[in-house]
């Protein structure tokens, strides 16, 4: 079943504030990328999302198409995020199909619960491959086109600006290593790398115009990651436990990453916006 607009984006936003922009984004078949992609083609951007199942991929691709009549959304499938030829050919069969790449969601990402002491060596840097590797992959793949984009957009008085905004980076994080976190020492020690590639990214690239954000969501309800790193009968009471008394919305990602994308996050740069009710300040705290 399709999404409804009120299950991915808040109606505060403008229709067509994204006409004309293309997003690549990683992980696009996930619960939480593919929201943030879909509510980016209801307001008017086309869409390659990247994923490593065929199918999943291709189907969800053609699902958030149903988000705006006439998007052009492209699901590249059997992409490892692991892989930079493959990510760069992906890259380039977005630019060259959708015209441009003006925003990148780096968004796939690898988990399992297992104590530290079970994790072997080759588990760790699977991890750690996908989520850091991966990324730095991903920024490397669309680099080149996030700096002609940045570069039609910039505002620096002299010229006019093409109209909206581009150049435009957001890694998708987490907050599990702002404190310790049992059995996720491995996505922990990941997120730290993706989380120190974001502040690099911002401070190397933004003479260019480029931004470079990080979006770390807590739990977020109905998505894979709660689904695969909680027990079904602790959430409600986890849920209790966060000051804002619940799970988190994949539509509230979509705001924080249409904030980042649009014009209101014109001057954020090298910054992490968490979204997760409050959770992580409790460190644990019940
Ligand atoms: C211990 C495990 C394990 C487990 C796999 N391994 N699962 N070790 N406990 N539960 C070990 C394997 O034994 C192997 O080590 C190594 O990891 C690689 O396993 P493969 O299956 O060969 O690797 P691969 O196919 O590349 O799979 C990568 C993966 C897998 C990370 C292990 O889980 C995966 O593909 N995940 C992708 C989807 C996903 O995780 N999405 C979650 C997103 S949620 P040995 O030594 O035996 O060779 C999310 C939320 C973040 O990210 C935070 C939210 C708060």
């Amino acid at each position: 079943m399709p999404l409804e607009p009120y299950q991915y984006l808040s109606d505060v936003w403008k229709d067509g504030i994204f006409d004309n922009k293309v997003v690549f984004c990683t992980g696009g078949a996930g619960s939480i990328c593919s929201a943030q992609v879909r509510a980016l083609v209801h307001l008017g951007a086309n869409a390659c999302i990247i994923g490593r199942n065929v199918e999943k991929t291709e189907n969800m691709a053609k699902d958030i198409a149903t988000a705006r009549k006439g998007a052009k959304v492209i699901g590249i499938g059997a992409v490892d995020v692991r892989n930079p030829e493959a990510l760069a050919a992906a890259a380039d069969r977005c630019a060259k199909e959708l015209g441009a790449i003006d925003f990148v969601i780096a968004g796939a990402a690898g988990n399992f619960l297992a104590p530290m002491d079970q994790i072997s060596p080759n588990a760790l840097k699977s991890v750690i491959d996908i989520d850091v590797l991966g990324s730095y992959n991903t920024v490397k793949a669309t680099l080149p086109y996030l700096e002609k984009s940045a570069a039609k957009h910039r505002t620096d008085g002299k010229t006019k600006p093409a109209k909206g905004t581009g150049g435009r980076i957001i890694f998708v994080s987490a907050t599990l290593h702002y404190s310790g976190t049992p059995l996720q020492s491995h996505v922990s020690i990941a997120k730290a790398g993706v989380d120190a590639m974001a502040n690099a990214v911002a401070i190397e690239q933004g003479p260019k115009g480029i931004t470079s954000n990080i979006i770390a969501p807590g739990p977020i309800a109905d998505t894979e990651g709660v689904a695969r790193l909680s027990r079904e009968d602790g959430r409600e009471q986890n849920a209790r436990s966060i000051p804002s008394g619940r799970y988190g919305t994949v539509k509230e990602i979509s705001d924080a990453t249409i904030y980042l994308f649009s014009d209101t996050g014109n001057y954020v740069n090298g910054e992490t916006l968490v979204v997760d009710g409050g959770q992580w300040r409790t460190s644990g705290v019940q």
